[in-house]
């Protein structure tokens, strides 16, 4: 089974919402427009959605924020029911550390509201580390917990042999890694 990775493309948006939309209640806001936007900026060269395919299906989806110039971030994460629990959510997660390196970047951050097991297993698998925890922090009073990995410290993980990365290096990655090579 073939797993490509690709960033999302804008043909292909009202596909990718019905991957998010399958997230059912933890993901209650994603629309069209969001969807687009990250699109537009991917065709910029600055990669803010990326996506899992396998056999012309989109299977999963990841979106990527970029909080500080040294800083990734993972934003909004779904993968099809039907293909929950075969290694896309890490694949993504991976993908997205790998792109983070990419542009240069020592630290890639997620956080996730309330209990959520299948993300706290994922991100643990991954390694990630828990590095904060904020007790009432949404407005419905839910626990938001900060999640790292530390690229300079771990590496870009391995993917496995069935996986395409098919991200390209774009002039936005190359201008990142040289400002970040001088500032870090
Ligand atoms: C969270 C989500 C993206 C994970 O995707 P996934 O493809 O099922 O995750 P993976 O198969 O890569 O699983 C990662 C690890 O977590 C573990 N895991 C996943 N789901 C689990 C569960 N329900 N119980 C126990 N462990 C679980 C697995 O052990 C796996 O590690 P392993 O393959 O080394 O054993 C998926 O469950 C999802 O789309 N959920 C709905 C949307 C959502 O909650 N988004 C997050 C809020 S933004």
């Amino acid at each position: 089974m073939v797993k490509k990775v690709k960033k999302a493309e804008i043909e292909r948006a009202k596909e990718i919402l019905e991957v998010y939309k399958s997230g059912g209640d933890w993901l209650p806001y994603t629309d069209i427009k969001e969807i687009n936007k990250c699109l537009k900026e991917n065709d910029d060269g600055k990669i803010s959605m990326i996506m899992i395919e396998i056999d012309g299906k989109i299977v999963g989806a990841l979106k990527l924020h970029r909080p500080q110039a040294h800083i990734g971030k993972g934003g909004k994460v779904a993968v099809l029911p039907e293909y929950r629990g075969k290694g896309i959510g890490k694949l993504l997660y991976k993908s997205a550390i790998k792109i983070f390196g990419m542009e240069g970047r020592r630290k890639v951050v997620d956080s996730v509201v309330g209990e959520n097991p299948p993300v706290f297993f994922m991100f643990e698998k991954l390694g990630f580390e828990l590095e904060g925890k904020m007790r009432k922090q949404t407005p419905a009073g839910k626990t938001l917990y900060q999640f790292a990995y530390h690229i300079d410290e771990k590496g870009i993980p391995k993917f496995e042999e069935d996986v395409v990365f098919e991200i390209p290096l774009t002039e936005y990655m190359k201008d990142l890694k040289e400002k970040n090579g001088k500032e870090i």
